[in-house]
């Protein structure tokens, strides 16, 4: 099959190299012109494991394209998938729906022949019908069909759940558009993968429905770890006791500083703001939400309070940026609360993660940036663990020990056991676990 991918993002990227690793020929678009040209000089422009590899073999292999202008690559798909940012909307929370609809646009200028496209993006109910409608004005004589595909990947495990999903959802109005799915998805099938056709509106309503119930369960272990604080329980017991119960499972239940990423939250808030139009409040969602919010800068009282009551004139030393380990994404990161509420309360903060760095540097204002894990943590009157890189849980905390005036370690991921930490010689104070 011909694919083509508009959006050359952390979705559209990995879809598309694992689309032409099913042995489709996929051409990935993006309007990002830098991006592109760093894809063609064999550059990968994010930070995801695995990445790299499947997309050399397959532009190697002459199956893997990339352009800047969608005409030709639309004009011989059998499938366009539109894969572009669904942003929050300032103010309401609602997704910006404005970059999908400038692109089914476009590609409805450029189809040729019959052709399906496909919303990959995290869209709300009613998207796809919207953009059928979108098609069919901007090119009432186009032969074409519209699908929903929601994708359900992780940012640093995106090639092994592209390539092993759960399930994979897809929303159809048409047999003709299930048969072209069932193409796309071939091998899939043959690994007897789970494959549920909908219709449109139900596969949309899956995808927020799925990210919304797992930023509850990660919001419900955070308050739980809140309660275990107040009367001495360990928080990652109580996970693994609630969890070994196949109806609730042992996934999404670690306690930490609050979700963080470029989507739950905003897919949150998304859903809040459909069902609220839709008068069917989703109260629960509205609470996780505001919990979530809440939890973030309440990190950086902990870390205060860690601290004696106050941070002024303080070294503190960060560890880890991102919203999680393995990847270079810094949206909604937790960190981006933490760091500048420390900065404020008049902390001398120096910083480090292994990818994030780059991006940070954009978003984050009056730190020292460190080279390495060690550099931030010389002299320093507290060691505080934002994000859990693996490289992270190895440090050598004799070495740590040293390096700090204070043995204060503030690990707001629980990568330290207690009787490690304590027979290093810290003060350690972690999420939900006795001290
Ligand atoms: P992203 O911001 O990383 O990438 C979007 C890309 O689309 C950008 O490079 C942008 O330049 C490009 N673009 C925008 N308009 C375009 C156009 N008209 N033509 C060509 N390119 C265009 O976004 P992302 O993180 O990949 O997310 C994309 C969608 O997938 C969102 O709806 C998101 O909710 C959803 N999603 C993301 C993840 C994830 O892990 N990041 C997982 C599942 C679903
Ligand atoms: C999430 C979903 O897991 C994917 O299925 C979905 O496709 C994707 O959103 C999306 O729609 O974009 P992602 O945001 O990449 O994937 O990462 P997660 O591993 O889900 O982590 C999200 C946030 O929750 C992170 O800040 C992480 O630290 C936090 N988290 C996760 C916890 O605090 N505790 C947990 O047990 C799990």
């Amino acid at each position: 099959m011909r694919v083509a991918m508009i959006g050359t993002g952390y979705v559209g990227l990995v879809s598309g190299a694992c689309f032409s690793e099913f042995g489709h020929d996929v051409t990935c678009v993006d309007t990002d012109a830098s991006r592109i040209a760093a894809l063609e000089a064999g550059r990968i422009p994010i930070f995801e494991p695995g990445l790299e590899e499947v997309v050399a073999r397959n532009t190697k292999a002459g199956r893997l394209h990339f352009a800047t202008d969608l005409t030709e690559p639309v004009a011989q798909a059998d499938a366009v998938f539109i894969a572009v940012g669904t942003p929050s909307r300032r103010g309401d929370g609602e997704a910006d729906l404005s970059y999908v609809y400038a692109a089914a646009e476009q590609v409805a200028r450029a189809v040729d022949g019959y052709t399906v496209i496909v919303t990959k993006s995290t869209v709300p109910v009613g998207t796809g019908a919207e953009v059928a409608r979108v098609v069919a004005r901007t090119r009432p004589d186009a032969d074409v069909d519209i699908a929903s595909n929601p994708e359900f990947l992780r940012e640093g495990s995106a090639i092994e759940d592209f390539m092993r999903p759960d399930r994979v959802v897809v929303g159809v109005r048409s047999q003709r558009a299930r048969d072209a799915m069932r193409l796309v998805y071939r091998p899939l099938f043959l690994n007897e993968t789970p494959v549920l056709f909908t219709d449109l509106e139900t596969a949309e309503l899956i995808k927020y429905a799925a990210n919304t119930f797992l930023a509850t369960k990660i919001t419900f272990i955070n308050e739980v770890a809140d309660l275990c604080e107040k009367v001495g329980v360990n928080v990652q017991d109580v996970a693994r006791g609630i969890g070994l119960d196949k109806r609730i499972g042992a996934k999404f239940l670690h306690a930490g500083p609050g979700y963080g990423g470029s989507c739950f939250p905003k897919d949150t808030r998304a859903l809040v703001a459909l069902a609220r139009r839709a008068e069917a409040p989703l109260s629960i969602v509205e609470t996780v939400v505001a919990v979530n919010d809440a939890r973030k800068r309440q990190m950086v009282d902990k870390v205060v309070a860690a601290c004696g009551g106050s941070v002024r004139g303080r070294k503190i030393g960060v560890l880890g940026l991102t919203f999680k380990p393995n990847t270079d994404d810094m949206r909604e990161s937790p960190s981006l609360e933490v760091v500048p509420g420390l900065v404020n309360a008049g902390a001398e903060v120096s910083v480090f993660d292994p990818e994030g760095m780059e991006e940070a540097r954009k978003l984050i204002d009056g730190v020292a940036w460190c080279d390495d894990a060690y550099a931030v943590m010389s002299d320093a009157d507290a060691l505080v663990i934002v994000t859990e890189w693996n490289q992270f849980r190895a440090l050598d905390l004799a070495r740590v020990r040293e390096l700090m005036r204070v043995p204060l370690l503030v690990d707001l991921r629980n990568i330290y056991t207690l009787d490690e930490a304590r027979e290093a010689g810290f003060v350690y104070h972690s999420i939900g676990r006795p001290k």
